[in-house]
């Protein structure tokens, strides 16, 4: 198990703390529909009736329809999206448990300026809703309304207006309480340049634009030294994946220029670093992700009802934008804007997203440059409709080459097999070649022979030119900087065994009153019995509850699953009505089936060799009597319980 810089003690009370059913009533209504069990909509899959239950008597959750289960922490991560520290430090901070931090002096000055700076901008952006619902966003509201988005959409974006003065934020910030130094680090404000250095010539300036974002205000205002950087603009906050707000963006209301002005980087802002709406994306039950360009698409995207839309927010997708989406899903689909930028933006971003492992699909806009304007012209169904034929990859690649190829409606046929065959090229399937050759060869009006021989010649020639260069190895797993993946063998566990330590759980008493002691040796070797003995260590000690059992399996892959929601599934099903004489009846049981499947192992392991005859007479002997042995513990086991 990864080394887990909190203390288990701490983990303890955060659980304990923070109750599993009020904690998912906060995302999922529950109703009580058993004795022991809540019931509600499953968060994470679709469904009509609640397969999804909570027991607040076991403090875990497990969702009988999509298999997800574990403790609070476990909902936290699964809801969230987040690893397995965040959740706790997400859960610590719900119940104001401080988490032993470093004692480094440096970092607890960078968390606190961190925490002052989120709440800044939270602040930041209250008053510039307060604008927008207010007297002076008359002209900003009626732009909304004219681009069709409603209050509702506005108010879950957490939309605004940046009024038309100099220092409408900064005072409001000022009489929040917030020193000039935190209001500078938000990165809203701009500092006057060279103390009384006169603005630049509006005049000469921009002449689209009656102000620009660089103007400064006028001499005659010399008290002011720090003023607002967006000024009468349409605000658009920034959210994290945990929805904190990390920065702005600001639009204009008319044509002028620059159309949208946008944070700089700051302590907690890093650009590149965030996909704008993800928050939010990152609930949707859809299995993958919409990227878009812009602030507007993601928004009209999410109010026509597609909930899985992000935005990379200017053209370039970044790496930790594409590592960000493989965490959330293995399948994304690119619908950047149809002109020529948004499309070799398009093949950039299928690049970066391919190579972090993600299956791509691109959705082209027939009509309207963007998402948004589709959307406006053609109605929600048909954008729905449009989604569900995204071009997969090689489809996508080769259409581009086609356009390229395609210079004032004459088909350059040289260019066109040129970047045909090295798309063709660079795809490892065979049979994904051969089916594509077929398709450049009909553009090209020739068989698929000479397509297939040329492309089969830039292949030797790549593997050539490779031995020749470093190998690239590729990254088994996503990894970010706060979080893991842990990755294991391939552990495997029997369900009895399983679900005999769900057993024990049910009951600290249950152990104790097992007999005789448990040894490890009768569960799985490897995962399993580190796994057995921290769990049996807890029964010792009393501590052994269901949800401290689901706990140990974090973070453990068994049998291809999660061994948390492994042990919530079972856990589930403990009655948790049956008296501890029954449930120490049944846990012994399947500890003598548990041995019995040991003993079996071990005689089909024996009689396979003898079968082989690879050993001497000496050894076969001995074998023979071993496999004796234990045919008659596999009996007198049998007899004992009643088992067949
Ligand atoms: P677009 O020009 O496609 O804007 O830029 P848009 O999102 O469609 O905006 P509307 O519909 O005209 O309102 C795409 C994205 O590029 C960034 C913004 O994030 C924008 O959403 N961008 C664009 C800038 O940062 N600055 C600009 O001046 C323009
Ligand atoms: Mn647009």
């Amino acid at each position: 198990m990864q080394g887990r810089p909190i203390p288990e003690s701490i983990i303890e009370e955060v659980k304990q703390r923070n109750e599993i059913v009020s904690v998912v009533e906060q995302y999922v209504r529950l109703e009580k529909k058993s004795a022991q069990n809540l019931f509600g909509l499953c968060p994470f899959h679709s469904e009509a009736t609640p397969s999804f239950s909570v027991s607040p008597g076991k403090q875990i959750y497990y969702c009988f329809g999509c298999h997800k289960g574990g403790d609070v922490i476990h909902f936290m991560m699964d809801i969230e999206k987040i690893s397995y520290i965040e959740a706790i430090k997400v859960l610590a901070e719900k119940v104001k448990i401080e988490l032993p931090t470093s004692n480094d002096h440096e970092y607890q000055k960078k968390v606190d300026l961190q925490k002052k700076l989120y709440s800044a901008n939270t602040e930041a952006a209250r008053y510039f809703y307060k604008n927008l619902i207010g007297p002076q966003g008359a002209g900003a509201r009626d732009y909304l309304k004219n681009r069709s988005i409603d209050p509702s959409t506005v108010k879950r974006f957490g939309m605004g207006y940046a009024v038309d003065e100099w220092e409408g934020l900064y005072r409001h910030l000022k009489s929040k309480g917030y020193s000039d130094d935190i209001i500078f680090l938000t990165g809203l404000f701009k500092k006057r340049a060279n103390n009384q250095k006169i603005s630049r010539d509006i005049t000469a300036s921009n002449s689209q634009s009656a102000r620009t974002h660089s103007e400064e205000p006028p001499a005659e205002n010399s008290s002011i030294s720090m003023y607002d950087l967006f000024r009468n603009r349409l605000m658009f906050p920034i959210f994290d994946y945990l929805g904190r707000i990390v920065a702005f963006g600001g639009r204009v209301l008319d044509d002028s220029l620059p159309k949208y002005i946008n944070s700089p980087e700051t302590p907690i802002y890093i650009k590149g670093r965030h996909l704008y709406g993800f928050h939010i994306a990152k609930s949707s039950k859809a299995k993958n992700l919409i990227i878009v360009e812009g602030y507007m698409d993601a928004i009209a995207m999410h109010q026509a009802g597609v909930d899985n839309a992000v935005a990379s927010l200017g053209t370039a997708l970044t790496e930790q934008q594409a590592m960000l989406i493989r965490k959330h899903s293995e399948n994304a689909i690119i619908a950047y804007d149809s002109d020529a930028a948004g499309q070799n933006a398009t093949l950039r971003g299928l690049e970066i997203l391919t190579k972090k492992g993600c299956k791509v699909s691109v959705l082209c806009m027939p009509e309207g440059k963007d998402p948004d304007e589709y959307i406006r012209r053609n109605g929600a169904e048909r954008f729905i409709a449009l989604t569900k034929d995204a071009m997969p990859l090689m489809d996508y690649k080769l259409f581009s080459a086609y356009n390229l190829s395609n210079k004032e409606s004459t088909f350059d046929r040289i260019a066109y097999q040129d970047y045909a065959c090295n798309i063709l090229a660079a795809q490892e399937n065979r049979i994904v070649r051969e089916l594509y050759a077929s398709v450049v060869a009909e553009k090209l009006g020739i068989s698929i022979d000479p397509v297939l021989a040329e492309t089969e010649r830039r292949i030797r020639q790549k593997s050539n030119d490779a031995d020749k260069a470093p190998v690239y190895t590729p990254q088994p797993h996503v990894v970010d900087d706060d979080i893991h993946y842990e990755i294991t063998e391939q552990s495997k566990a029997t369900k009895e065994e399983l679900y005999f330590l769900c057993l024990l759980s049910s009951d600290p008493k249950i152990y104790g009153l097992m007999e005789p002691p448990i040894e490890l040796s009768f569960f799985s070797p490897g995962l399993m019995q580190i796994i057995a003995s921290e769990a049996i260590d807890l029964a010792k000690e009393n501590k052994l509850t269901s949800s401290a059992l689901v706990e140990i399996g974090s973070e453990n892959v068994v049998n291809q699953r999660k061994l948390s929601e492994l042990f919530a599934s079972g856990c589930m099903k403990v009655g948790e009505d049956v008296s501890v004489k029954k449930a120490v009846e049944e846990a012994t049981n399947l500890y003598i089936k548990m041995k019995i499947l040991m003993y079996m192992d071990e005689k089909d392991k024996i009689t396979k060799q003898l079968i082989l005859k690879t050993d001497d007479l000496v050894t076969t002997e001995e074998k023979k009597k071993t496999l004796l042995l234990i045919s008659n513990k596999i009996s007198e086991l049998r007899n004992r319980s009643g088992l067949k």
